[in-house]
């Protein structure tokens, strides 16, 4: 049998599978079941009050998962589908109160990944997917991420190579009277904005204190070694601190201690530094390396989703 039929029959059965898409790997159940769904949210240790997304093969099936599909679905999926962008809409029964957190809405996504779409095609169904990692984890870009991070408590682990966008899709909320970028990503508030009118962005620096919505708490995608950000003009102060192993990411250029002895070159575009980012993240994540220094990129528009991830992997220094 080939591995999509084999990944069909898993989901059916109420099993998990864990696809590539173009922004991270997801971790799939079927989002009809409760059983499924509990199963899935079991297995990523995720808190209950937060909603999955619910990833759909074109613009057609998602209407049947939406209770509603409004002038602006319609002109945004027919722009962005398939890629990186979510949209929440008013749910249908058609997916479980479990998959969003027994919220009245629901957050519809068409990846653009061949082996995704190839998988929700043959399924035929409302696929519930968050990223393929532990809950609060850095997520996983590779396939073999997925297997350091899941191991035995996912069924099946399709395998198309590492991921091309590298962070999370850009998380459009339509439910309520002004669209509003819950989570910033690839698509951005320009690109929206062209297409639908004015949008609400969450604010560059999110005032401490409870999370505004499920899912976006502080250091929810971090690293297990101690990671700090700073801004350029935190250089000095940074390379005084950083003695003992730790490692510098400045610029363009991640630097790294003698003692740790390891240099990385990140990209000074935003696509490309978001395409490495969580797999050099993961790769700095051990021993000997003590601690971690990110320097900040520019507070410009097409850096919001890489400071956004950063600012959530990292405490400010
Ligand atoms: O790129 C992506 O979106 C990846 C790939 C696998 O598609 N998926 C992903 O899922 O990042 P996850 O579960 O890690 O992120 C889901 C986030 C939630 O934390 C929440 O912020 C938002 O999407 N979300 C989902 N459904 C929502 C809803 N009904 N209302 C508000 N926010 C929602
Ligand atoms: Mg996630």
């Amino acid at each position: 049998m080939d591995e999509i039929a084999k990944a069909v029959e898993i989901l059916r059965r109420g099993g998990l599978v864990a696809f590539p898409t173009e922004t991270v790997y997801g971790l799939g159940a079927d989002a009809g079941s409760t059983e499924a769904v509990r199963r899935l949210y079991a297995a990523k240790q995720r808190p209950h009050d937060n909603p999955t997304i619910v990833h759909v093969a074109d613009a057609q099936s998602a209407q049947r998962y939406a209770a509603s599909w409004p002038e602006h679905a319609r002109r945004l999926a027919e722009r962005f589908w398939p890629g990186p962008l979510t949209l929440v809409l008013p749910r249908s029964d058609r997916v479980v109160p479990e998959a969003s957190a027994g919220r009245d809405t629901v957050g519809l996504r068409c990846p653009d990944h061949p082996l995704a779409l190839a998988l929700l095609r043959a399924f035929d169904g409302p696929v519930a997917a968050p990223s393929a990692n532990r809950s609060t984890r850095v997520s996983p870009t590779t396939a073999q991420h997925v297997r350091e991070e899941l191991g035995d408590a996912v069924d099946l682990i399709l395998d198309g190579g590492p991921c091309r966008v590298g962070i999370e899709s850009t998380v459009l909320d339509l439910s309520g009277s002004r669209p509003t970028i819950l989570r910033p990503g690839a698509i951005t508030q320009g690109q929206i904005q062209a297409q639908i009118g004015p949008v609400n962005v969450p604010p560059d620096e999110p005032p401490r204190g409870p999370a505004r919505s499920p899912g976006m708490q502080e250091l929810h995608y971090a690293p297990r070694t101690p990671a700090w950000r700073f801004t350029t003009e935190q250089l000095s102060e940074v390379l005084e601190r950083s003695h003992g192993g730790a490692v510098l990411l400045i610029g363009p250029v991640i630097g790294v201690s003698e003692v740790a002895g390891r240099v990385v070159e990140m990209p000074s575009l935003p696509e490309a530094y978001a395409r490495c980012l969580y797999s050099v993240l993961r790769e700095m994540d051990r021993p000997p390396i003590a601690a971690i220094f990110i320097e900040m990129p520019p507070d410009e528009p097409a850096w919001a989703a890489v400071r956004d991830r950063l600012r959530r992997a990292t405490r400010p220094l």
